[in-house]
């Protein structure tokens, strides 16, 4: 199959693999137009995570994230951009099959968004998912550790590494994943020291959540950076601003001023054109 690369994809996902063992790689999840616009100055890599699932849809899992609406957001975050590598998450149900099902969504995701590279989650078990996906010129990240999609299958969130079993899957894993060509891949959940390691033996840039200071690069999901998370804030999220409380006094002050015939003010409706002079 003839190569579909473009070479802006090229240009960025290099970028980002170029970064392995230099200046940390700096991530966010995005999902809309204007946030997407807003970060693109201050990261490297725009991640358009199935966890736009529960974040905008309100689904209990990532599980509720589809084709369309992958796509959908692929699309807006696209517009946004004009700097940074973006990554579109492939969806549960669109690449375990086989690796000619992964291939196709990937196409699809990557032809109709736009976007520089796509995502998926998993490792040994996947490296042919993603091996069919590069060859075929489409920039691929992988994702290790804890496996969001796994939630029903794992009966919960676990963080991996914790056992000599668990450790030696991740490991091969990791290396499962460079060897099937990922230009990087995130590490999710995952024990410290075991995250070091397999920063230090991968030769791909690692990007962690929940993992370690040591890797190459981090993400958080953009929602809990900024303190708009409304349910449980996972313990490896830092939120650097309170959006949920300046959201809810916008909405007091609001409220307070419509219903005192405050608001509009003369400075807010239109008036019949004055003659000028
Ligand atoms: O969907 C997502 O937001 C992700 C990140 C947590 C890495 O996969």
């Amino acid at each position: 199959m003839a190569p579909v690369l473009s070479a802006q994809s090229h240009a960025r996902t290099e970028a980002i693999r170029s970064a392995k063992g230099g200046e940390p790689v700096v991530c966010l999840t995005a999902y809309t137009y204007p946030v997407a616009k807003l970060l693109d100055p201050h990261v490297d890599l725009l991640l358009v995570g199935d966890s736009v699932a529960m974040v905008l849809h309100g689904h209990e899992n990532t599980l509720g994230a589809t084709m369309d609406m992958m796509i959908l957001h692929g699309q807006a975050v696209m517009r946004g951009v004009r700097n940074a590598c973006v990554v579109v998450d492939m969806p549960a149900g669109s690449y375990e099959d086989s690796a000619e099902q992964a291939l196709a969504c990937a196409k699809r995701i990557f032809e109709e968004t736009h976007c520089h590279a796509v995502k998926l989650e998993g490792g040994t078990e996947m490296a042919d998912r993603i091996a069919a996906i590069v060859k075929a010129g489409i920039p691929v990240m992988g994702h290790i550790g804890l496996q969001p999609q796994s939630v029903e299958k794992e009966g919960g969130y676990k963080i991996k590494g914790r056992t000599d079993e668990s450790a030696a899957k991740l490991l091969a894993d990791a290396r499962a994943v460079e060897q099937a060509g990922a230009f990087s891949v995130v590490i999710e959940g995952t024990i410290e020291p075991l995250a070091a390691e397999i920063t230090r033996i991968l030769s791909i840039p690692t990007i962690g959540i929940g993992a370690s200071a040591a890797c190459d690069g981090q993400v958080l999901v953009i929602d809990d950076a900024i303190g708009l998370t409304i349910d449980r804030v996972p313990k490896f999220v830092k939120e650097y601003a309170d959006l949920r409380n300046e959201i809810a006094k916008a909405a007091m002050s609001y409220a307070a001023e419509v219903r005192a015939r405050a608001f509009p003010t003369a400075d807010h409706v239109f008036r019949k054109q004055t003659p000028k002079g």
